[in-house]
């Protein structure tokens, strides 16, 4: 099976999906606004619906029927036996469900209530969210973040084909909305064979640079792709994040080897498992590495420092395709005077700085910034000056 063609990597399943409705699709969508059952998303769905349209879940065209679903949940893969590790579900109260009939379409409106999308429910099914929680989350504690949605979530799955009607017009991060089928022409047109992502949803630190740069002195580009869906409340916005990364790439960062693009996801804190979810998107965006660091896509100490490592050995290389760039906990070492791991560094623990994500935000709400060794001064300026804006 080829997973690369000159045109770059395969998107996962072979082709890359595109569900914006054309423009006749759309008038016909409009057309009909008013007579379809109406179903409202909530912020993750929204993203997903998204997600599907433009290709970066590909190859989904929906949301999960229940064979996919029930096989993602307990085999990690997809009933065509495709990796897929995170199940995609709209889910709906029964008093949203019942009157829904299969074979209808149905019109989806966003949070704030306007017309975004259009499914054509093919199927509607009960889950077993304790069964879900478990095998996806590895914990069913309603404090995770990620098992507290679906707990929180309607007990019927709405499954089918979807449409986008069309790309937000207005989008928050207009030169940083990149799509798939953008990501991959440019990286043709730069030349770059070999690109690596990272995923992320926090302010950038020294570590994560390290990483990157380590990343990068091995490939020829570095696709910079930060989450900016759904957060949980403590997590920094996005706006502030990608201003951080702004004024990276203006000082630190070679300009003609990184590109920075939003990725539209919602977070779900699965770790592992999402450490699987969050590759298959980058290769969809046209990557043919992926960095997969310390404790990636985690929360609190639900999953082992290096499980979302661990994790791709369960899968054949050609089945998931895009290259896992695995890397230990960094830090700075005061011994050499630089960042480094512990493969790279024979210092002790009281010569390594680093800082947990906790106690930078205490510093940062004091309004003291943290040492230049965890953080650039000019990002932790940044995300001071955001702090006291908020409070
Ligand atoms: S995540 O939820 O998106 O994984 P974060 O933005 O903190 O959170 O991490 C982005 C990536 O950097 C992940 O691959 C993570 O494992 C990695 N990472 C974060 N901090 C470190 C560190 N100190 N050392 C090594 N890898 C790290």
């Amino acid at each position: 099976m080829s997973t690369h063609t000159t045109e770059g990597i395969l998107p996962h399943g072979g082709q890359l999906v595109n569900r914006i409705a054309t423009p006749a699709e759309r008038d016909e969508f409009l057309e009909q606004a008013d007579h379809l059952p109406r179903v409202q998303l909530d912020e993750r769905a929204t993203s997903d619906l998204i997600m599907i349209a433009i290709g970066g879940f590909s190859p989904l065209h929906g949301f999960m029927e229940y064979a996919d679903y029930e096989s993602v949940v307990e085999d990690m893969r997809l009933s065509n036996g495709l990796p897929w590790s995170i199940p995609i579900t709209l889910s709906v109260s029964e008093e949203i469900a019942d009157p829904l009939k299969e074979g209808s379409w149905i019109r989806l409106d966003d949070a704030e209530g306007k017309f975004i999308g259009v499914l054509e429910l093919t199927q509607k099914y009960r889950y077993n969210k304790a069964h879900e929680a478990v095998n996806v989350y590895k914990t069913d504690e309603h404090q995770h973040p990620g098992v507290k949605v679906v707990y929180e979530q309607g007990a019927i799955n709405l499954a089918g084909p979807v449409w986008l009607l069309q790309r937000d017009p207005h989008p928050q991060f207009p030169k940083y909305q990149i799509d798939p089928a953008e990501s991959r022409q440019l990286f043709l047109e730069k030349g770059w064979k070999t690109i690596v992502g990272f995923q992320t949803r926090n302010p950038i630190h020294r570590a994560h640079e390290y990483i990157q740069k380590c990343a990068l002195e091995v490939v020829d580009g570095l696709f910079l792709h930060p989450l900016v869906g759904a957060t949980k409340s403590d997590d920094i916005p996005a706006d502030v994040r990608m201003r951080c990364y702004e004024i990276m790439l203006d000082k630190y960062f070679p300009q003609d080897r990184v590109m920075l693009a939003i990725n539209p996801s919602a977070m779900r804190y699965a770790g592992p498992r999402e450490a699987i979810f969050h590759a298959l998107i980058r290769k969809n965006y046209g990557c043919t590495h992926f960095i997969v660091g310390r404790d990636h896509a985690g929360v609190g100490d639900y999953y082992g420092t290096y499980d979302a490592q661990y994790i791709f050995d369960e899968f054949k290389p050609e089945e998931i395709g895009i290259v896992p760039m695995k890397f230990e906990h960094a830090f700075y070492c005061k011994r050499t005077a630089q960042m480094a791991t512990t493969k790279t560094s024979p210092s002790l623990k009281e010569e390594r700085i680093h800082l947990s994500g906790t106690k930078v935000r205490e510093m940062l709400r004091r309004g003291e910034l943290p040492p230049p060794e965890f953080s650039r001064p000019e990002v932790a300026t940044e995300l001071i000056n955001a702090m006291q804006k908020q409070s």
